[in-house]
């Protein structure tokens, strides 16, 4: 017989614990007791306490390879060391004698994770940075989607409003087989209210504050727009009206199937959207079909900085009403602006791409003291579909193609 000694769990780990749904998703602070949790749920499967003894396989994935090589250590010391058969520090694997292993893996190893049909249980830890999103949907969900009773819980304090929100949201939403939860940081009774209180006091930021310790969720501090706006702007309903104005963000590359996209947006005279396509063809005569098919008398706006200018010419000498716009940093800060303040005044609907791509955007300051826009670093972040909503915005605002608001004048002639 061996004495296995395991921390009492605090009561909302517990009660994140006691979940028997298939996938669970924890939004919770810094210092919560997420990684301890985790860690218990791998002894629990390996050992297997929940299934009459039978020990199961895990994954652990964390971020970065230091974060496993650090988890690799804590699982060592978490269970007896005579129910370990074999550790390895290099490939960061635990088998135990009755055979379950846990293997740990960092996220920028994707290609490693897949194709192993024998775990039941995936922790993802630290969620928030490294595109969950993908790396859930291409990998983990086929690997236990095999196994009846495979398993995957997904922690992180959140990181904007990147993809681990999104997926906690939609969980938080009701997501078949999916339970969400969200602690702060002041739910871990270990730690004490006035020590909190005290790096509250002493945060450089109180907006990375309020996201790392309680899950308050903003989009970055950097993000010009605002996320209840963003919300607000969301529409999945496309507009039947009129289309006043295109606007056209054409992809820098070749328009292979990983870079920029080329994208088309439509708006009605009321700032809906009522057109969108976005496409990667690697052929300039392909891409300016998708341009060619548009009602030649309908306002283009198009981002004619660099290639832009070949599909910028090519429109107008088929006979397009079209105007050219060459980025710099100054007309584009105010493109981004005049976009900004129409949300903040409800004036635009835009899908979802659009709205997904708002909370990614950042402003950088650069060395010469300008801002530079774009969306935030990551694999799958685009800012295209969003960068042709501003410039259909622009060209409805310069060229007076906005109704107004539905407001009218009377008058007696
Ligand atoms: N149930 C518990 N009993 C006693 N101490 C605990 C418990 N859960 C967590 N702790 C302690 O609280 C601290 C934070 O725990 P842990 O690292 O698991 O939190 P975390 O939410 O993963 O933190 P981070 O945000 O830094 O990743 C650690 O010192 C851990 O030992
Ligand atoms: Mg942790």
């Amino acid at each position: 017989m061996v004495e296995l000694v395991l921390q009492q769990l605090h009561p909302a780990q517990q009660t994140i614990f006691n979940s028997t749904e298939r996938n669970v998703i924890v939004m919770a602070g810094r210092q919560f007791g997420k990684s301890s949790l985790c860690i218990q749920k791998i002894v629990h499967c390996l050992l297997g306490i929940d299934n009459n003894g039978v020990g199961e396989n895990a994954f652990y994935i964390t971020p970065y390879y230091k974060l496993a090589k650090k988890f690799y250590r804590d699982l060592v010391n978490a269970f007896p060391s005579e129910l370990i058969e074999s550790d390895n520090k290099t490939d960061l694997q635990i088998t135990l004698k009755n055979g379950a292993f846990v293997q740990l893996y960092s996220a920028d190893n994707m290609d490693a994770i897949r194709g192993n049909n024998e775990i039941s249980l995936v922790i993802l830890d630290e969620a928030a940075y490294y595109d969950v999103e993908t790396l859930y949907g291409d990998v983990i969900e086929p690997m236990l989607g095999i196994k009846d009773r495979g398993r995957c819980i997904i922690v992180s304090t959140p990181n904007s409003t990147n993809g681990f929100f999104r997926m906690w949201q939609a969980a938080t939403d009701g997501m078949d087989d999916w339970e969400a939860f969200k602690y702060t940081a002041y739910d871990n009774p270990f730690w004490s209210k006035e020590r909190l209180d005290k790096i509250k006091a002493n945060a450089r930021s109180i907006i990375k504050f309020n996201q790392e310790y309680l899950c308050e969720v903003s989009a970055t501090e950097a993000c010009p727009f605002e996320y209840e706006y963003i919300q607000k702007a969301r529409t999945s309903v496309l507009s039947t009206k009129k289309t006043v104005c295109y606007g056209i963000d054409v992809a820098l590359g070749k328009g292979n199937q990983t870079g920029d996209w080329t994208a088309i947006t439509g708006l009605d005279d009321t700032g809906h959207i009522t057109y969108f396509d976005r496409f990667r063809i690697p052929s300039s005569a392909l891409q300016f079909n998708k341009m060619d098919v548009l009602d030649k008398n309908t306002l283009k706006v198009i981002d004619s900085t660099s290639v832009g200018n070949w599909y910028y010419e090519q429109l107008q000498n088929s006979g397009h009403y079209v105007e050219g716009m060459s980025f710099t940093n100054s007309n584009k800060t105010d493109m981004v602006y005049e976009f900004v303040n129409a949300t903040e005044k409800e004036e635009v609907k835009v899908n979802d791409i659009i709205a997904d791509e708002m909370q990614i955007y950042e402003a950088r300051l650069t060395k010469s003291n300008n801002y530079q826009f774009g969306n935030q670093a990551g694999k799958n972040n685009y800012d295209d579909a969003l960068t042709s909503a501003m410039l259909a915005y622009k060209g409805l605002s310069d060229y007076g193609l906005k109704s107004g608001g539905g407001q009218w004048s009377v008058y007696s002639v």
